[in-house]
């Protein structure tokens, strides 16, 4: 297929490039870290890039403009949670800054990093590099442990979730934690804006 006509990144509305960029489908992740004084802070990412595997290193890009960006980058543990199909309404919550949002935060686990419990998977990370890249910061981290189990991931694509199959067992503990299952949600589209 032949591609359209080019557009110009330096000049063009940030909006276009914006959504350009969003044509790369992704899975999502929560990232999620304690600040100085033991408060968790976490929002929604889907920038996570596995980066090496010997030294075990994975990276997110977290906005200058994010409240949490400041606590990332002193943070010397975080967590990346990889969520799955039914965990569509925790990435709405921290994606936002409602009050759905401190309540997701109160039930991410205590300790460092805080964990949001249930996902697809987990990885628990010791801060490596902060890399200063534009309006970004690249932190990049090592892995010490992760979790993983069975389940559908939860796919983003030019602004909307989308799923992958039924409901699964992690469905089920996603209900009792309170978060829509995935069994009425996975179908469906819904449009939120991105980073
Ligand atoms: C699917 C999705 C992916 C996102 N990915 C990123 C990302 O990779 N980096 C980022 O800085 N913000 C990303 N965001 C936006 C943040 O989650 C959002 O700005 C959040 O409110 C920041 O929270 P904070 O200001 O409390 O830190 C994403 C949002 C959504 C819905």
């Amino acid at each position: 297929m032949p591609h359209g006509t080019w557009v110009d990144a330096q000049s063009c509305d940030r909006r276009a490039l914006r959504d350009m960029l969003g044509s790369f489908m992704t899975g999502v992740t929560v990232v999620a870290a304690r600040n100085e004084d033991g408060a968790p802070s976490a929002l929604t990412a889907n920038s996570f890039t596995s980066v090496s595997l010997d030294p075990p290193l994975i990276l997110v890009c977290l906005a200058k403009s994010s409240r949490s960006a400041g606590v990332f980058s002193r943070a010397e543990r975080f967590s990346v949670n990889i969520l799955g199909g039914w965990q569509r309404d925790l990435s709405a919550a921290f994606a936002s800054r409602s009050p759905a949002k401190d309540v997701a935060l109160e039930a991410l686990t205590p300790g460092s990093p805080p964990v949001v419990d249930g996902s697809l998977a987990t990885i628990a990370c010791t801060q490596h590099q902060v890399v200063d890249a534009g309006d970004h910061i690249i932190l990049i981290g090592g892995v010490t442990e992760f979790t993983s189990m069975a389940g559908e991931p939860l796919g983003y694509f030019r602004g909307a979730y989308f799923g992958f199959g039924p409901a699964t067992s992690g469905d089920r503990a996603a209900a009792s934690l309170g978060w829509e299952a995935a069994a009425q949600t996975s179908a469906a589209s819904t449009d939120v804006a991105a980073d």
